[in-house]
């Protein structure tokens, strides 16, 4: 089944989104097989950002990121990687839709709230880069036959 990496950035831990927005993955039926609290360090952060390297925003980008702990996860799921990013909304939450997770909760493009992968390609990576294999877990979920054909 699909797989996408989805990370609650510092500033959802500190004002205390991570209950509201965890919901929402939950209620749309996305099925969590991985979870931690941790602290980004810097070389990961880099990995984490690489494609963003020599942009204006990335050492601001990794200093925030690397600021405070985040919510580092997994969710699976039929298109997963394309559902989680409808969630999220886009990248500036001044444009991002008023339902979705950055148009509800952020303000700014430097605090813009979550991370998710953008391709199942991408997705494939930063699973890979946050978790071992065994921190995921496989497991039948109630109510997954009522989710899709
Ligand atoms: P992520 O899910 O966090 O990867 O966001 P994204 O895929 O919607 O955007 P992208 O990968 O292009 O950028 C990664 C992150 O860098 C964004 O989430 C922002 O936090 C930050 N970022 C991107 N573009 C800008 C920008 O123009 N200005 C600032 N200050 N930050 C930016
Ligand atoms: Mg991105």
């Amino acid at each position: 089944m699909e797989k996408t990496f989805i990370m609650l950035k510092p500033d959802a831990v500190q004002r205390g989104l991570v209950g509201q927005i965890l919901g929402r993955f939950e209620a749309k039926g996305c099925k969590l097989v991985g979870m931690k609290l941790m602290k980004v360090d810097k070389a990961l952060a880099e990995q984490h950002y690489a494609e963003h390297k020599g942009k204006g925003f990335y050492e601001p980008t990794v200093a925030y990121i690397t600021s405070s702990p985040v919510v580092a996860m997994v969710w699976e799921g039929k298109n997963v990687v394309v559902i989680a990013r409808e969630l999220m909304g886009a990248t500036n939450p001044a444009n991002a839709n008023p339902g979705s997770i950055r148009g509800s909760f952020g303000m700014d493009i430097s605090r813009n709230v979550i991370h998710g992968s953008d391709s199942v390609a991408s997705a494939e990576r930063e699973v890979a880069l946050y978790f071992k294999p065994e921190e995921l877990c496989d497991y039948c979920k109630a109510g997954e036959e009522w989710l899709s054909e």
